[in-house]
């Protein structure tokens, strides 16, 4: 079979009658399926615990999505020995037999679509695009990697050695070993898939342990791979606390490898712990984290200021701001200042709040730690900032972790709401008195992950491309988005390892090389 050329998903257009039905269908079918008890996947067994993840509806908290084992030290252990068996046959297989089993899911996700869209709408509380998009970029990332995996595993096509007369040479990569992949909840399918996948494409074996917040999802994932047939052991599910099983892998002298998208804190709490070496240990273990942003769009008086104050609504407020690329702060020139903030709070004041299954623009917030914690930013916010949009709970939307959309003007650039990441619905307007030093105050942060800039003054647009430090930087539009293969996404600073997931550099990070001299 010859491949197609990679080409990221079209995204449903939900303004059609006959899509907006096929997603109520599935969401239907889905809702039938609420509230099992799913197990841990290892070696191809399937456990149940006694513990239990509970997983619920943060949109109506009283709907439980499911009940997920819950794996002990022990069974963190089982499910090692399993992925060290299997790592043996597994990194023998072709490159392209390996990416079969992903262009396989990649077909399958793409049929029941609108399913696994529907349940990360109940069990995340994303809205139709919002899971619609997660969706797509699972399947592009699938897609993505088995083709690269191909192209990575052509001698010397990625990196063409120089040729001498009196040998023959040959450089390949080959995989690491057992790889402890912990991916966030925010993109609980693109995300767990993309990291999941990218490694085991490799040559990889996995231990996945998904975020306790949407176990649910990752379990669909886990059981679409067993139906397209991966061997036993490659792929392993791990649900657990980041206390007993996160710890106990991290430090683990058999792990090769850790790849994990989350929090700064955890991601620098991993760092450390896998820099320790464990008795017998005999590798130095490799982290890929991915981790927070602050991140912000600098408008000048030049930009088409319509455009710039949608896309500042769009980045801090699409999935209430949960997204590491979310746009949670704007810094505005002196100039159009006041016409830009007005826009800004009209817009979102129009941000209708509600249940995500009803596809309202804005859903709840991912758990109960995560709104307390964004309230109280808000109150922190008051005392900073002048309040001009939200600012409260938004209890009335229904029975969940609702918050209205919050905007603060006029907050000084060394303002905590401005420097610290709030992974919420709360966005932070500074006012510069000229371009120059709005992008010296976009630049006043520890992360460097996604920026916008927005004007039309060419030279300006030129400055902005030298010098603003972020990992994704985008002119004259929103600053989240990233396609796959279009916009490789990953960050610098505190903002993480600075890789890039869906760029061709991405599968390298799961690999190691090895060169082959021959004499002729
Ligand atoms: N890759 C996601 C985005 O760009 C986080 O929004």
């Amino acid at each position: 079979r010859k491949i197609p050329t990679y080409a990221p998903e079209a995204f449903t257009d939900f303004t059609r009658p006959e899509n907006q039905q096929a997603m109520e269908a599935a969401l239907t079918k889905i809702k039938s399926q609420l509230g099992r008890d799913l197990p841990l996947h290892i070696g191809g067994e399937l456990i149940h615990t006694e513990g239990k993840i509970t997983s619920i509806n943060p949109g109506r908290t009283d709907e439980v999505i499911g009940r997920v084992s819950k794996a002990s030290q022990e069974l963190a252990e089982q499910a090692m020995q399993s992925a060290l068996t299997a790592f043996e046959s597994w990194k023998k297989v072709p490159a392209r037999e390996r990416a079969e089993y992903l262009f396989r899911a990649a077909e399958l996700m793409r049929e029941r679509k609108h399913e696994f869209s529907a349940m990360m709408i109940l069990e995340a509380g994303k809205n139709y695009a919002e899971a619609d998009c997660d969706t797509a970029e699972a399947i592009d990332f699938m897609e993505f990697y088995a083709r690269e995996a191909i192209r990575l595993s052509e001698t010397n096509i990625h990196h063409p050695l120089t040729k001498i007369d009196s040998e023959e040479n040959m450089l390949t990569y080959i995989p690491l070993g057992v790889g402890f992949v912990i991916p966030p909840w925010n993109f609980p399918l693109a995300i767990c898939v993309g990291m999941t996948t990218a490694a085991i494409v490799s040559g990889n074996t996995v231990l996945l342990k998904p975020s306790s917040i949407t176990p649910v999802i990752a379990h669909m994932f886990v059981e679409l791979m067993e139906e397209v047939g991966l061997p036993a052991g490659v792929l392993n599910f791990i649900p657990g606390s980041s206390a007993e099983v996160g710890d106990y892998l991290t430090s683990h002298a058999k792990t090769r490898f850790i790849s994990f998208t989350g929090s700064k804190e955890v991601g620098l709490h991993i760092n450390k712990l896998a820099a320790e070496t464990a008795e017998g240990q005999i590798w130095i273990k490799r982290v890929v984290a991915e981790m927070g942003g602050k991140d912000g769009i600098v408008v000048d008086e030049t930009a088409d200021l319509d455009a710039a104050a949608a896309s500042i609504v769009a980045s801090a407020f699409g999935f209430q701001g949960q997204k590491c690329s979310a746009g949670s702060r704007a810094v505005i020139v002196e100039s159009v200042y006041d016409e830009v903030v007005e826009k800004v709070v009209a817009l979102t004041k129009n941000l209708k709040i509600g249940l995500p299954e009803e596809n309202f623009a804005a859903g709840p917030v991912s758990d109960k730690n995560a709104y307390e914690k964004i309230l109280e930013y808000i109150e922190i916010g008051k005392n900073e900032g002048r309040l001009v949009a939200g600012g409260a709970k938004a209890e009335e939307a229904g029975n969940g972790f609702y918050i209205q959309p919050t905007v603060f003007a006029d907050v000084a650039p060394n303002a905590r709401i401005m420097k610290e990441e709030i992974f919420g619905p709360v966005l932070a307007i500074a006012k510069a008195k000229d371009w120059q030093e709005a992008i010296a105050i976009y630049n006043n942060t520890e992360f460097g992950l996604t920026g916008s800039f927005y004007s039309n003054d060419e030279v300006r647009i030129a400055e902005a491309l030298d010098t603003m430090h972020c990992g994704n930087l985008y002119i004259n539009r929103k600053c989240t988005g990233a396609l796959v293969g279009v916009h490789p996404f990953g960050g610098f600073n505190m903002s993480g390892t600075d890789s890039k997931a869906g760029g061709h550099d991405y599968l390298l990070l799961f690999t190691q090389a090895k060169l082959a001299s021959r004499k002729v």
